[in-house]
């Protein structure tokens, strides 16, 4: 059974003066939602938890999927912290909302690989969820491939605004329904490298 996510909607954010913050970042920085350090700890958790998920698949094969850019950090932490007993595979993809979209519009989705999924045992690893139609946009064509098994697992809920039914297997934190930075998410490509999850 994976474990209960971090609820961070009624926790007291941290200052941002209580935490080590790059000099590019600090002046932004409004609030510190969760530390990058706990972040790491919560990942190390699923990391075992998805290990444990993954031992009676009988797929081909596992097929890690980061999607670009976002979830570049969390991958780079999880990644290597799985054990599987199958063979395991890494592959990309990009997925970007219509700007102009509504709720329920869809995203265009670009797979950066040409490995065949067809059988395999596929996990999404995404960094958030909001209203939940990228992830939906990018399931439904993942589907298209025919895997064995597709499971995702989101670092950050954001279940406010969701507007799209998706389930998730494996989730870090639920956070509150304000925009966020760090820990590989941009506003404008920029904050990605912030080390913590922040509001600007
Ligand atoms: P949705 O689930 O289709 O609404 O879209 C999720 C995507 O929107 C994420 O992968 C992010 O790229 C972006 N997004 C949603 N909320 C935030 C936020 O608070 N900060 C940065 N990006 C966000
Ligand atoms: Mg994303």
């Amino acid at each position: 059974m994976p474990s209960t996510p971090i609820d961070l909607r009624d926790r007291p954010p941290y200052d941002p003066d209580q935490f080590s913050i790059k000099p590019e970042y600090r002046d932004d920085v409004d609030h510190i939602l969760v530390s990058g350090g706990e972040i790491e700890d919560r990942i190390t958790r699923l990391a075992e938890e998805i290990s444990q998920d993954y031992q009676d698949r009988d797929g081909d094969g596992v097929y890690l999927i980061c999607t670009l850019k976002g979830a570049m950090q969390y991958f780079a932490t999880l990644a290597p912290q799985l054990e599987f007993d199958a063979p395991v595979q890494e592959g990309f993809l990009r997925a970007n909302r219509y700007s102009d979209g509504t709720p329920g519009d869809g995203a265009d989705v670009t797979l950066f690989t040409d490995d065949p999924i067809d059988n395999m045992d596929v996990l999404v690893v995404e960094d958030m969820i909001d209203q939940g139609t990228t992830l939906d946009t990018i399931l439904t064509q993942l589907n298209t491939h025919n895997p064995n098994t597709i499971d995702t697992t989101v670092l950050f809920d954001k279940p406010a605004n969701r507007t799209t039914n998706v389930d998730i297997a494996h989730t870090g934190f639920t956070i509150p329904d304000e925009f966020v930075v760090g820990y590989g998410i941009d506003y404008d490509e920029r904050y990605r490298r912030l080390r913590h999850l922040a509001v600007l």
